[in-house]
């Protein structure tokens, strides 16, 4: 009887709460239903600490694009705060000022110059995991961290290391689940300080040509003491947490859909099409949210004045009014690219065009070389909530 009333209980609160369901373990393997549930009340909801919900793609976008929402409440700073992601989560002017200083380096013609470079990694990879490996692992993770780690300047970058500091940088983005895991958020965060306070003391004495030094040597006006480190850290971290994921999904969606994955096969050159359909279908950063500086409508609906609204990019690439049969993994669709995996306005995001570029060239080369490509074993996924991807995905060729 007590289980029942328990149960009873918890189902109300889930009722009332739809939101609370994302951080639990069914809704963490598969978020979709949730959204779907959202989207049948209106496609907003609120939450138990009173804040909104929304799955709509027209409010989702619109609020990312609005100057009346922010990151952190109007007039509030971050700049002196320690372990921060740098402009990710300051407002104008501090972003753009902030911002202005890392664009250069992904502006489209900087990142297609690494293309050579990241076609030999994937072959290299590839060349190393033999018939039977660990997508994750030997492919999806390296890739992206010898990409951001030579971009920034790292040397000699070890990579399962990196890995694991993203790992936890990325789960703790969704919320902290534990004294262990906040434990070993503050140990990975003091490794990359280190790591970074270092770099940054060589490539003042000595620059090099990486982003580092270039970083290093706008240190005045423009970039204050302190603001370089959190800010190479939310390169780091955004560089390769969240294209380790497009990857890995990719990969998992095109082979539970074996005639995509053939369609892909046929015609490697369509892999840029797979990126940006697996970018729709199962985006890798499935949340983001932002507060209301004053009282605002958004999509026909009021929002109240220091209102927080979680932005659901997940579930707005599911939204019917923009995409038909928003369910289906097709490749060919036309209107893939309205998807808000990148988020839109001012936080769009930096890397866009190297994700894509990495992304793209991975899943050709694995469908030019892997054409008979396999899950091999069970995908275990990451245990993070806002973060969305396989931790290991086994597959055989
Ligand atoms: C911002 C997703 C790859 C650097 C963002 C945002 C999203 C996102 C959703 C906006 C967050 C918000 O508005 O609150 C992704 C996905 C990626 C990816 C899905 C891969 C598939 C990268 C890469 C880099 C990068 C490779 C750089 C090396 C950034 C930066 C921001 C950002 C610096 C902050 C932009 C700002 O606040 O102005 N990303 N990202 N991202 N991303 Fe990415």
């Amino acid at each position: 009887l007590y289980g029942d009333r328990l149960r009873t209980a918890v189902g109300a609160y889930v009722q009332r709460d739809p939101f609370s369901r994302l951080r639990q373990r069914p809704g963490r393997v598969d978020p979709y239903p949730v959204y779907e549930h959202i989207r049948a009340r209106g496609g907003w909801v609120g939450t138990r600490l009173g804040n909104l919900a929304t799955v709509d793609h027209a409010a989702c976008d619109q609020i990312l694009r609005s100057r009346r929402f922010g990151v952190r409440p109007e007039g509030e700073s971050g700049a002196d705060e320690t372990g921060g992601l740098s402009f990710l989560n300051e407002n104008p002017p501090d972003h753009g000022r902030l911002r202005r200083l890392a664009a250069p380096a992904f502006g489209a013609r900087q990142v297609a110059g690494y293309r050579p470079r990241i076609e030999r990694v994937v072959a290299e990879l590839l060349d190393r995991a033999g018939s039977r490996f660990d997508l994750v692992d030997d492919l999806a993770a390296p890739l992206p961290i010898a990409v951001i780690t030579e971009l920034l300047g790292i040397p000699d970058a070890d990579a399962t290391a990196f890995a694991a500091y993203g790992e936890v940088v990325g789960s703790a983005l969704g919320g902290i689940r534990s004294l262990g895991h906040a434990r070993a958020l503050m140990r990975a965060n003091a490794d990359l300080e280190q790591i970074f306070e270092r770099l940054v003391e060589e490539r003042r004495r000595r620059p090099a040509d990486d982003l580092v030094s270039r970083l290093a040597a706008a240190e005045g006006d423009a970039l204050r003491p302190g603001e370089l480190v959190p800010m190479c850290t939310l390169l780091l971290i955004a560089g390769f947490e969240t294209t380790v994921n497009l990857i890995g999904n990719a990969v998992g969606a095109l082979l539970d859909h074996p005639d995509q994955w053939a369609l892909l096969c046929e015609d490697p050159s369509q892999a840029g099409r797979a990126a940006a359909e697996t970018l729709r279908f199962d985006p890798p950063v499935q949340r983001t949210a932002r507060v209301s500086f004053d009282e605002v409508e958004v999509a026909g609906r009021p929002v109240a004045s220091h209102q927080v609204v979680h932005v659901l990019l997940g579930g707005a690439n599911r939204d019917p009014a923009v995409f038909t049969e928003p369910d289906r993994f097709d490749l060919t669709r036309p209107d893939a690219g309205e998807h808000l995996a990148f988020g839109s306005g001012a936080h769009h995001c930096l890397g866009r065009p190297l994700a894509e570029l990495e992304a793209e060239i991975a899943l050709r080369v694995l469908a030019e070389r892997l054409p008979r490509l396999r899950r091999a074993g069970p995908v275990r996924l990451r245990p993070a909530t806002l973060i969305r991807g396989p931790l290991h995905l086994p597959v055989a060729a």
